[in-house]
């Protein structure tokens, strides 16, 4: 399969930080938040993905090309751990990146991809959002998306706060993890949602979203909504993902996403552990 990375977006939550830099390359601990959405896909065995980028969102392609100058300097000056990490940013997958013109929401971001996707099923994991876990998210959604040979997405449950932000799924369960959905919102008020499980940034989908996306008319925020989309598909099915999810757009997240995962570097573990406690103390 191939991969769809979503990353044109404005990231208005997260200005001023966002004003000159995209948020997906905002790092996490020690890395851009992209780079661990590209990673992802590659442990799951993805190795052609198609990056949507847009204005100001240069440096994501400077990230995964070569950097000729930084590679020399870092092999005359000896520095051969930092080389081959340099080196393996370029040479994990065959990255193609496709502009959308205009921020018109994700349902019109994954249409660019139209021509680059040719008919098969494919998978988006959204830019700005990290998923942690034994098994990549994206390979326990794709076993998922072969036993039911139909679009397949990732949802979570979240606490009733949070409903407001994201896609909420109505369905019922069919198997330990996995839900027929019967229909979905977009963003709805607490007292409209149909249940607390959230769409969280990971999707198989299949190629007639196409045909669905051009169909939508503009939805909440005035943009066209993957949701209303994946609403007039023939199956959906959502599948509880067994791992942890942060969608760093927005900030709090964001903090909590780098202070766990620097948590699990055994390089920084035992000082920010200490420093936490002191902190709170
Ligand atoms: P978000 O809605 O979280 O991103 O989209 P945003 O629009 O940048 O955020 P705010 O609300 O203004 O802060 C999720 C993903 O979809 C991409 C984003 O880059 C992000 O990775 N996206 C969103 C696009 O590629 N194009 C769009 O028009 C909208």
């Amino acid at each position: 399969m191939k991969a769809v990375i979503p990353a044109a977006g404005l990231g208005t939550r997260f200005l001023p930080a966002t004003k000159a830099q995209p948020k997906e390359m905002l790092p996490v601990f020690n890395k851009p938040t992209i780079q661990y959405v590209v990673e992802e896909a590659v442990s799951s065995g993805i190795d052609d993905i198609l990056i949507i980028t847009g204005k100001g969102k240069r440096s994501i392609e400077d990230h995964f090309d070569r950097s000729f100058e930084l590679e020399y300097i870092l092999k005359n000056s000896g520095k051969t751990e930092n080389l081959k990490e340099i080196e393996a940013i370029s040479d994990m997958a065959d990255i193609y990146y496709v502009r959308q013109k205009k921020q018109k929401g994700l349902g019109d971001a994954i249409s660019c991809a139209k021509n680059h996707i040719d008919g098969e099923p494919f998978v988006v994991l959204l830019g700005d959002t990290i998923t942690q876990s034994k098994i990549p998210c994206t390979k326990q959604l794709m076993d998922t998306f072969y036993r039911h040979q139909s679009t397949t997405i990732a949802i979570e449950k979240v606490p009733d706060e949070k409903i407001e932000r994201y896609g909420i799924i109505k369905g019922s369960k069919i198997s330990e993890s996995v839900y027929k959905i019967e229909d979905m919102v977009e963003k709805p008020p607490i007292n409209e949602a149909p249940s607390n499980l959230a769409i969280t940034g990971r999707y198989i989908l299949v190629p007639e979203i196409f045909d669905h996306i051009e169909k939508v008319q503009p939805g909440v925020g005035g943009e066209i909504q993957l949701t209303d989309a994946m609403r007039s598909l023939d199956e959906v099915y959502g599948y509880v993902f067994d791992g942890k999810i942060y969608d760093i757009g927005n900030t709090v997240e964001w903090l909590k996403s780098s202070i766990e995962i620097a948590l699990s570097d055994e390089k920084v573990k035992s000082e920010l552990k200490h420093y936490l406690k002191e902190l709170l103390s």
